[in-house]
Parts: C-alpha cells; sequence; structure tokens
C-alpha cells in the first residue's frame, strides 16, 4: 500500500525557465531550427533534437475507446455516511471510510472528436483506489440497456455507429436493430425522453445497471444495484437546445464539468443501493438478472451508503483520463458478479480492449495504478515500468517465500450461484412471470413521463425518421405501438402529416 495521490503520479518537477530536452533529458541546440548543409543544403539525421521531436509527434494518436470515446474525467473521493456492513464486507464500503476515486463521463457512440449533447447514453465510471486494491463501477445514467447478451452488442454498436460504405451515422440501421431486437424498447423509450440528454454531467444520476452481488463476513450474499443520485437534481436538455449547442459548443459537458469543479462548485451523487436478499431472486416477477429490467423501488427502496464528491480536474487530459482503464471486472472482496450475461461477457471484454489500446502493462499506467501492493508473477512486455525485488522469482512454486494465492482475501470464488443445470444452453434467461420486453417501457411512457415529456417524445423520435426505409418504418410504429398504443398512432400520423 501507498500513500501517493493517484492524480499527482507522472507529474515532473516544473518546467518553467528550464533549457528544452530531448525525451532522453539532454538539453537540445534550437527550438526554431533544424541543422542544415550549408544555408539550402540538406537537413541531418544526427540532428536529434528534430528527430526525437518528430518520431515523437508521430506517435502522439493511441487508438481510441471502441465506445465511450468522447468523455471528460475528474477526481474526487467517495466517503461511506452510512453503515451498510450487514451486507458487504468490502474493505472501502465500512462506516466512515474515505477512498480516493477517479470518474469519467463519456457520450457511448460518438467519436473522440463528436459533440456532448447528442440523444445517446452516458457512462458513469468508476474508479475507486481501495486499500484492497481496484474497484470500478463502469455503469452509464440509464438504470437499463439495450440488449441482454453481450453475443449481440458488436451489432448493436455497429448499428449506431457508421454505414461501411459512405461513413455516414443512420437512422434507418438504428432502427432497423432496435424494432429487430425488441428487449431494447425500455432503453430505447428512455433515450427519446428527456432524459436522453441531460443538462450536463453534473445533473444526472449514475447506475451500475447490472444486479451485482455484496456478501457480508458471515458469508451471506445479496444481489444488489447502485444508483449514484446526483444531489443537483436531475437536468435535461430538449433536442432544438442540444442541437444549437453542438453547433456552438460541441465540449459543452466537459467544459461545464471543469468550470464547475475550478469554480469551487463540487459536484456530488448520493450511492443509494437496491438490495435484493439472495433467495428472493428466483421469485421476484423480472428475472432480477436482466439488464432491460429495473427492480421496483416499492419492492427494493434505496438504501444511502454514502457520497461522491469530484473536486480536482485532470492536470493531463492524455495521461490521466485517455489513458485510464476502467474496467467490471475489477472487484474487491465482498462484491461479486451475477449471472447477468452480458455483466459476464464485459468482464472479458474490458481487459481485453485496453491491452490493445493501452498495452499489456496498462495497469501499471499512472491513472491505472492501484493504491495497493502488486504482488505476481507476471513480468516483461512492452513499456514495463514496475518489477519486484530481484529476490522474488518470477515462477510460483518457489522456495523464496513469494507470493501465494489467498482465496479467502480474493473476490474470486466469493461471488456465486446456481446454474440451473450443467448442459449447455443458449435461450432466454431463466423465466420470470413479467419478462416481457415492453410492460416496463409502457409504465415509463405512460405513468413515469407526463403529458408534455410524452409529446417531446413523439417529436424526438419522429424526427429521426425521414432517412428510414420501409418495411422498417412501419415497424418503429409497431414497435412503438407495443410499447403505447396511442403514442405509436401519434408518431405515424405526426411523421405522415410532415411529409404532406
Ligand atoms: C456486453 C456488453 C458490453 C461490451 C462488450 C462493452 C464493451 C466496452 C468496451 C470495449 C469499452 C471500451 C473500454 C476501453 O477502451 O477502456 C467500453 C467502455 C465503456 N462501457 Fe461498455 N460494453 C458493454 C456494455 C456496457 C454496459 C451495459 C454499460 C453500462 C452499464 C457500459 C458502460 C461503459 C462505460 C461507462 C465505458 C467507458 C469507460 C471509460 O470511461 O473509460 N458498457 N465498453
Amino acid at each position: 500500500m501507498t500513500n501517493e495521490k493517484p492524480s499527482e503520479r507522472g507529474l515532473r518537477p516544473s518546467a518553467h525557465n528550464t533549457a528544452t530536452t530531448t525525451n532522453a533529458g539532454t538539453p537540445i541546440t534550437s527550438d526554431d531550427f533544424s541543422v542544415q548543409q550549408g544555408k539550402q543544403g540538406y537537413i541531418g539525421l544526427h540532428d536529434v533534437g528534430l528527430v526525437d521531436k518528430l518520431a515523437h509527434f508521430d506517435r502522439e494518436r493511441i487508438p481510441e475507446r471502441v465506445v465511450h470515446a468522447k468523455g471528460a474525467g475528474a477526481f474526487g473521493e467517495f466517503e461511506v455516511t452510512e453503515d451498510v456492513s450487514a451486507y458487504t464486507c468490502a474493505d472501502f464500503l465500512q462506516p466512515g471510510k474515505k477512498t480516493p476515486v477517479l470518474a469519467r463521463f463519456s457520450v457511448v457512440a460518438g467519436e473522440k472528436g463528436s459533440a456532448d449533447t447528442v440523444r445517446d447514453p452516458r457512462g458513469f465510471a468508476l474508479k475507486f483506489y481501495t486499500e484492497e486494491g481496484n474497484y470500478d463501477m463502469v455503469g452509464n445514467n440509464t438504470p437499463i440497456f439495450f440488449i441482454r447478451d453481450a453475443i449481440k452488442f458488436p451489432d448493436f454498436i455497429h448499428s449506431q455507429k457508421r454505414t461501411p460504405d459512405t461513413d455516414l451515422q443512420d437512422w434507418n440501421m438504428r432502427w432497423d436493430f432496435w424494432t429487430l431486437a425488441t428487449e431494447s424498447a425500455h432503453q430505447v423509450a428512455w433515450l427519446f425522453g428527456d432524459r436522453g440528454i441531460p443538462s450536463t454531467y453534473r445533473e444526472m444520476d449514475g447506475f451500475s445497471s447490472h444486479a451485482f452481488q455484496w456478501i457480508n463476513e458471515k458469508g451471506e450474499r445479496f444481489w444488489v444495484k447502485y444508483h449514484f443520485k446526483t444531489d443537483l437534481g436531475n437536468g435535461y436538455l430538449p433536442q432544438d437546445e442540444a442541437d444549437r449547442l453542438a453547433g456552438v459548443d460541441p465540449e459543452y459537458h466537459r467544459r461545464d464539468l471543469y468550470q464547475a469543479i475550478k469554480d469551487g462548485n463540487y459536484p456530488t451523487w448520493t450511492l443509494k443501493m437496491q438490495i435484493m436478499p439472495e433467495d428472493e431472486a428466483e421469485k421476484y416477477k423480472v428475472n432480477p438478472f436482466d439488464i432491460t429490467k429495473t427492480w421496483s423501488q416499492k419492492d427494493y427502496p434505496l438504501i444511502p451508503v454514502g457520497k461522491l464528491t469530484l473536486n480536482e480536474i485532470p492536470k493531463n487530459f492524455h495521461v490521466q483520463v485517455e489513458q485510464a482503464a476502467f474496467s467490471p471486472s475489477n472487484l474487491v472482496r465482498g462484491v461479486g458478479f451475477s449471472p447477468d450475461k452480458m455483466l459476464l461477457g464485459r468482464v472479458f471484454a474490458y481487459p481485453d480492449t485496453q491491452r490493445h489500446r493501452l498495452g499489456g502493462n496498462f495497469e501499471q499506467l499512472p491513472p491505472n495504478r492501484p493504491l495497493a501492493n502488486v504482488n505476481n508473477y507476471s513480468h516483461q512486455g512492452a513499456a514495463a515500468m514496475e518489477f519486484s525485488e530481484p529476490t522474488v522469482p518470477t515462477y510460483v512454486p518457489n522456495s523464496y517465500d513469494g507470493p501465494r494465492a489467498d482465496a479467502e482475501k480474493s473476490p474470486g470464488d466469493w461471488g456465486r450461484w446456481e446454474p440451473h443445470g450443467d448442459e449447455p444452453y443458449r435461450g432466454d434467461p431463466y423465466p420470470h412471470p413479467e419478462d416481457d420486453d415492453f410492460s416496463q417501457a409502457h409504465v415509463l411512457v405512460r405513468e413515469v413521463m407526463s403529458e408534455e415529456e410524452r409529446d417531446r417524445l413523439v417529436s424526438n423520435v419522429v424526427g429521426t425518421l425521414g432517412e428510414v426505409e420501409e418495411p422498417i418504418l412501419s415497424r418503429v410504429f409497431d414497435y412503438w405501438r407495443k410499447i403505447d398504443e396511442e403514442v405509436g398512432n401519434r408518431m405515424e400520423k405526426d411523421f405522415k402529416d410532415s411529409l404532406k
């Protein structure tokens, strides 16, 4: 365990009023002129300052995240204000504990330079630098998701990105995918309502969306969902204002977050949990591990846990935010996975993409290094920066007191559940009485949204249909009629009227 501040890692001593150097630290001759042989001769490859500068510049870009490429990050702290030790033995969740945090908020489909104010879910990723190792909560600002099986995720994302021929974004393929994958209905209804474009990152909630497991010291298990509720209240942008801002300030959300923190106007969120005793999952009305469903707060009310405060903006975006690697696979003892097939797929995908995006030693980069000690037998690889004492062998078992696995301290096998048989199975999840695709979407549109919000929902959807072809267009109206008959009919009528 080190006491270093994650936000200070990698910071060089002040460079004000010093000589410019090569990347090897030796002073260079000129910032303005490369060396030539004579006044009109060839430039020399031996001009180390020139070559070093150009070669490094040529390599400045790294692959952007395949999704959630545009984002903003900030450091802060999570403080536990309540006592949830009856539900989890995770050290960082014990009463009074304070843990440094890195947060990154993002837009899903757009590229690194895309506009902040588009209609899209927002990422809500947190890295807790706990004394037991890094714990990441990689959620969204929505409690649900478009699909429920990881095998569909690449197809879903392809439909949200760009066409292969012209590289255009295309509502036709989005609606094609959504209306064929009808488990998307709840998330799509959410997306086209007011909450589909938050006014700022500070005024949006964050959700784990998935169910996770919490395990207490006695080994009792609970299914849990995380809700980070913004203390500012939720704020939304209407479509026309979002469109205007995308033109005048595509960095609107990023700028707002940094400016607020610079002004000492620190955004805070209260963490509240829905907690389901382990044995209630079987008989709950919906499959509690289906990420397209919420758990009713009447059945599982929100239990407060603590407060997240963001109080420090990055000193270097590339090092501290672009190179940050969040992953649902980063758990600590007292927290486990659940039988949510999306979650289990994500556990593989994040470290996999990060090895590609940042290199095999990405966990040694400043934002990813844990405060807890890293003791293992991985070594070497590109850009290795850390190493064990030479007396610690590079293999196990060994006769030299090298580290040994400790199942009691590991989150590993603590999280577990009943798989319901051991035959290979591909199909809908284990059935529950209300597992259909449209009921919760209907409740959202008819009971949660006001009449005015429903009007905006209709207009937001109709505004995307101009380029949608048959038979997809007819399917869009049928899809919405299955969510809410009146809303679907209005969409069809308003769209047809707009063509007159
Ligand atoms: C099987 C489904 C999914 C797959 C395969 C997947 C895959 C990915 C990948 C490859 C990245 C880029 C990571 C990086 O380069 O560091 C990413 C980023 C992200 N994903 Fe997912 N994702 C899935 C579902 C979800 C869901 C359901 C949520 C929210 C509940 C989510 C939230 C995020 C967030 C917030 C980020 C950005 C993290 C950051 O700020 O660096 N993803 N996802």
